[in-house]
């Protein structure tokens, strides 16, 4: 009879490594297989390390294998881990919303340093397309000073915003509202973040798969030239903000000439900047109303 020995926690992850790096390259496939092998057992990656010539238990090793097929497949880390940092905090995610990405911390900063130089007691913050509430909630976090409304069209999107607030312990400071863009959000608006979608539908076939396969169509799309959400909100603004009112709007690297143009054309009286983000590139719309 031929007895095997368990497989170790080392074999597992050279496996694991061969699996991904074929398939999505073998750049960061040893960091990707760790990560998912900590989340399997529970454990941190340093505590992982430390135990490579442990065995692993069948039942650890067979789900281990099934998020490796996962991931060989393309699928996210994010999703298949549940979960991504974002400013410093902690947000489940699935499909149903955009995985939050570190350069829209920048809208969080903006809006934080825009809070101070309003002068009335309770400003009134609002996150349009707020997805997993990613900006809205790292704003509560970082503030007690506001109130804070944030919309999504999407109730799957706002299920999960929901579920980041109660696991941050911050429902009594968002409210969440599901509208389009700022349709029906009475309150006179201080400060309006927005990551919104902005790829253009010619390209979408050549989004990488891991976007277009798996992150949630309406949270990308945004017509022929990646501002038809943008445009719109945009008309909505003026009805909606306060009189020395600021915006932040994500924008994507090409759309900063673009996304100028359009402001001056339809809120002529609003002062524009584009900042850009970390790696040089136009990230960051900046609109400020003056009395
Ligand atoms: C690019 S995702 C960003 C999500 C989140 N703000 C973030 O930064 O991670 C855009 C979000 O806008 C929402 N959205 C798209 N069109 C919208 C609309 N007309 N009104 C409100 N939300 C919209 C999508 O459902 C999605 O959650």
């Amino acid at each position: 009879m031929l007895i095997t020995s368990p497989e170790t926690i080392q074999e597992v992850l050279v496996s694991a490594v061969r699996a991904i790096g074929a398939r999505n390259g073998y750049a960061s496939a040893r960091l990707e297989a760790e990560i998912l092998l900590a989340h399997t057992l529970n454990i941190s990656r340093a505590l992982l390390l430390a135990r490579l010539g442990d065995a692993i238990a069948d039942k650890d090793a067979a789900q281990f294998a099934g998020m490796v097929a996962r991931r060989a497949q393309g699928e996210p880390l994010a999703y298949i881990v549940g979960h991504q940092e974002f400013y410093g905090l902690d947000f489940y995610v699935d499909r149903r919303v955009l995985i939050p990405r570190h350069e829209t911390e920048h809208v969080v900063e903006f809006a934080l340093r825009a809070l101070k130089k309003i002068p009335h007691l309770e400003p009134v913050i609002v996150d349009a397309g707020t997805g997993s509430g990613a900006i809205a909630l790292a704003l509560a976090r970082n503030t007690s000073r506001a109130k804070i409304i944030a919309t999504d069209i999407s109730p799957d999107a706002l299920a999960v915003a929901k579920l980041n607030s109660a696991r941050l312990h911050l429902t009594e400071r968002v409210e969440f509202c599901q509208t389009d863009l700022l349709e029906g959000i009475a309150a006179p608006i201080d400060i309006l973040t927005a990551n919104l979608p902005y790829i253009p539908l010619e390209r979408f076939e050549r989004l990488p798969r891991e976007i277009r396969r798996y992150e949630p169509r309406l949270a990308l799309m945004a017509g022929l030239d990646g501002l038809s959400v943008i445009r719109r909100l945009l008309k909505q603004v003026e009805a909606h903000m306060a009189r020395s009112g600021f915006i932040f709007l994500e924008i994507s690297e090409e759309q900063g000439d673009a996304a100028r143009e359009l402001v001056t054309a339809l809120l002529p009286r609003a002062q524009v900047e584009i900042y850009r983000d970390l790696e040089g590139l136009d990230r960051v719309v900046e609109i400020r109303f003056e009395e």
